[in-house]
């Protein structure tokens, strides 16, 4: 196949979702180079292939590697992605997220390296005029980190036009789960995402979990979001990989389940599947948060022909359940 034996380097590839696809580009055979400054990636997850630790942002690391290695894309997953965190200290996110970033683009464009595959969210929605959100919905990031996503999709665009980089940027609504083997999954310190902490809750890692917020315009009262596997997430890369390298435009494209779940009903599916108790506090809104988000994915669904293995949340918690159980999962 004409698209096989590429050399990819996956930037942030030893982090949560970095080295899901890590996994994933050595299982379809493509040579895989990663550059991690495990500032929040993990040597535990790091995978097969070439392993440098380094930023992004360190122009001539980056000269060196696009001369050593004949790369044929960049996939970047290496940006902060804390809302709360980038509420607070906006400036750590605009100098890694955007900055770091432009760094990584002219040393792309320097090389030639004209293929790019970028991490981005839901975030650059804000709060939704209407659900299923679709792609063309209003752009209004309501926190930094989204402001930080969006600018980058917006100089993808203007780079696409000016010296022929053709991206396609993924907008993750969220991503959970983890990977069959129990070898690599989400592990971050501190852990701010729901079904990590719930899970943390059910294995008597924490006394309790709070509920941040029962007062929202949802049936129970609590946030509805969308739950999407991480290995769905690295499929969809490599589709977005195939396309790209067979000569596609440049896309944007959702990513999520098109099924949303309450905060109560995420703890509730999560002791059915554990079989234990999750001790529950209520607290109040988390700032920034909207009530409900849910993607429409079907735009990659027909242009690029994702198909989610994982449809349902109980399937999604057990993945993720079986990673904190296991001894790698520290
Ligand atoms: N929540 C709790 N208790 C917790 C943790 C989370 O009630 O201890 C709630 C949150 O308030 C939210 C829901 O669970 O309503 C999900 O929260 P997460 O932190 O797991 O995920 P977010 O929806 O906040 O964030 C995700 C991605 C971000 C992205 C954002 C888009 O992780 O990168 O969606 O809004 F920016």
């Amino acid at each position: 196949m004409p698209n096989k034996k590429r050399t990819i380097l996956v930037v942030g590839g030893a982090g949560y979702i970095g080295s899901h696809m890590v996994r994933q580009l050595n299982n379809a055979s493509h040579a895989v180079v990663t550059l991690d400054n495990l500032s929040t990636g993990n040597r535990r997850l790091i995978g097969e292939g070439e392993f440098v630790e380094g930023n992004l942002g360190d122009a001539d690391l980056l000269d060196r590697l696009f001369a050593e290695y004949a790369i044929d894309a960049v996939m970047h997953f290496a940006a902060f992605s804390q809302v709360g965190e980038s509420m607070t200290r906006p400036l750590k996110y605009y100098r890694n997220n955007i900055a770091e970033t432009i760094t990584l683009l002219e040393t792309m464009v320097r090389n030639g390296v004209k293929q790019f595959i970028f991490s981005s969210t839901a975030a650059v929605y804000g709060e939704p005029e209407s659900v299923p959100i679709a792609e063309n919905h209003v752009l209004k990031p309501t926190n930094p980190y989204g402001n930080t996503k969006l600018a980058v999709e917006r100089m993808l665009a203007d780079c696409d036009c000016a010296h022929g980089l053709k991206y396609v940027a993924l907008r993750y609504f969220n991503a959970a789960g983890a990977d069959g083997s129990g070898e690599i999954g989400e592990m971050h310190d501190p852990e701010t995402h729901l079904i990590p902490i719930v899970l943390q809750a059910a294995a008597g890692q924490r006394d309790h979990m709070q509920v941040f917020g029962t007062d929202y315009p949802t049936t129970d009262g609590t946030c509805i979001r969308d739950y999407v596997h991480v290995n769905d997430l690295a499929q969809a890369h490599l589709l977005a990989l195939d396309a790209l390298l067979e000569g596609a435009g440049s896309a944007v494209y959702n990513l999520g389940s098109s099924q949303g779940y309450s905060v109560r009903e995420v703890i509730g599916k999560a002791e059915a599947v554990t079989g234990r108790n999750i001790p529950v506090k209520e607290a109040p809104r988390r700032a920034g948060d909207p009530a409900v988000l849910i993607a429409s994915s079907d735009r990659i669904k027909k242009e690029l022909g994702w198909r989610p293995v994982y449809d349902n949340l109980e399937a999604i918690i057990e993945s993720a359940w079986n990673w904190h159980a296991a001894p790698s999962a520290g």
